[in-house]
């Protein structure tokens, strides 16, 4: 199943849209020259992660060094704050226990299409 989220014009202005796929809340988010699509419903109590914000973290690293990376790769909950990471939808915190769905999102002429 495809569907088609928008014009990649439209949706890097926006950042963040939320289509239906399946019945189901997608957000298909814009970074830089590249598009994710993740379940819309954050798995701790279902708030839009749309709304939240992108940023990145501290990633692993040798001892005594702090090393900030993923940048605009992790979303974050707009409610309690969780983060994952856009492109494996894991929780950045308890990536066994949960995450977001992910879906394959190309472009084609001008427009995003989301791939379930
Ligand atoms: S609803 Fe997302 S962290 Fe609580």
């Amino acid at each position: 199943m495809q569907v088609v989220a928008g014009s990649v014009e439209d949706l890097r202005r926006e950042g963040c849209r939320v289509v239906s796929v399946e019945g189901r809340p997608v957000g298909v988010v814009s970074v830089g020259e590249e598009f994710y699509a993740v379940s819309d419903r954050c798995p701790h109590m279902g708030a839009s992660m749309c709304v939240g914000s992108l940023s990145g973290t501290l990633v692993p690293s040798d001892p005594h060094e702090l090393v900030y990376g993923m940048d605009d790769r992790v979303i974050r909950c707009p409610w309690h704050g969780w983060e994952f990471d856009l492109s494996t939808g894991r929780s950045l915190l308890e990536p066994r226990r949960y995450g977001l769905r992910t879906y394959d999102v190309t472009t084609d002429d001008g427009q995003v299409v989301v791939h379930a």
